[in-house]
């Protein structure tokens, strides 16, 4: 018996170092290839010290597809531009990580001090409209905190009467997926107040084995589109002006120049007084935009 297990988990180790051994190894020359690839389609800029990183994530890919080297990968991408295959590397090297009430002191300074100048720039003109934007949306926890945010904002006898849509978006098809089902383990949605989550989540039904998960409300999904969309992109499928628009936490992946284009397309897209909502270590340096604070800039009326 004891001979056995000693041959089972000698074999265990062996083909553990098989794997390893013939795991495919990311060169400098190739990562930079990957890197620029990825900065001319998304923008983002990979730094020097993320090759593991990289190697790892695509990794995943070479599997995928039976590939036994990286070149060949890049081959895929780069010379025959498979677009099906461009998406799985952005959704390999993106970085989706976010949360319900994220930034939690930015939202309560919007809560408490900008949802009334909000709210009355929705009714400047006669009509009640509010139009959001979630610009880099990952698995959707922050565009269903701002409805949520909206909905408490807005006074329940008033709610018909309005008009609210936010758009939430991003590169990463399969963050936008369980963005768009709503559905999240218990874990995440105790960052939800206590209050929030009894109105507007639901306890799925138990199965065996699984989880606990909790599932957004139609209250607040029917408010929010979700869309891919490339920030990076030439041009915006986008028509609407926007009162207010988020893009936290994803300037910190691009340069300089990308941020402040960003930037300019964000002041023409939204309404006069329309506020812009930056992460905590995202700063504007050059800006017609005016500051308030918390990493919040809003776009000033003539
Ligand atoms: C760290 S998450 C931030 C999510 C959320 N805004 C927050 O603050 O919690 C960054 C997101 O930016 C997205 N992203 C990166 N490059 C993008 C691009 N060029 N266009 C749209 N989304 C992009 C990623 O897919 C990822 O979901």
């Amino acid at each position: 018996m004891a001979s056995s297990n000693s041959h089972s988990q000698a074999s265990r180790s062996n083909y553990t170092l098989d794997r390893a051994a013939q795991a495919p190894l990311l060169k400098k020359s190739s990562f930079n290839l990957f890197r620029e690839l990825a900065y001319q389609h998304i923008g983002i800029s990979i730094k020097d010290n993320r090759l593991e990183r990289v190697q790892t994530r695509l990794r995943k890919r070479l599997l995928a597809l039976n590939l036994k080297t990286f070149e060949e990968y890049y081959q895929v991408l780069n010379e025959r531009a498979d677009a099906v295959e461009l998406q799985e590397f952005f959704n390999a090297l993106t970085i989706t990580k976010t949360e319900f009430f994220r930034e939690t002191r930015q939202l309560e300074h919007l809560s408490k001090n900008l949802m009334q100048p909000l709210l009355d720039l929705g009714q400047k003109q006669g009509e009640k409209k509010l139009r959001v934007w979630s610009s880099a949306c990952a698995t959707g926890e922050e565009p269903y905190t701002i409805a949520m945010m909206l909905q408490e904002a807005i006074a329940p006898a008033e709610r018909y009467q309005w008009d609210v849509k936010v758009l939430a978006s991003d590169i990463n098809t399969i963050a936008l997926e369980q963005a768009t089902r709503g559905s999240y383990p218990a874990e995440s949605v105790q960052k939800i107040p206590p209050h929030l989550r009894r109105i507007y989540l639901t306890k799925d039904p138990k199965i065996e084995g699984e989880e606990e998960t909790y599932t957004v409300n139609e209250v607040i999904k029917q408010w929010i589109a979700f869309r891919h969309i490339n920030l990076n992109a030439p041009r915006y499928p986008i028509r609407t002006q926007f009162d207010m628009i988020l893009c936290r936490n994803v300037f910190i992946y691009f340069n300089e120049d990308t941020q402040q284009k960003l930037i300019n397309r964000f002041y023409d897209l939204l309404n006069e007084g329309g506020y812009l909502l930056l992460g905590h270590s995202e700063f504007i340096q050059k800006t017609t935009f005016v500051r308030e604070s918390f990493n919040i800039y809003r776009k000033p009326s003539k």
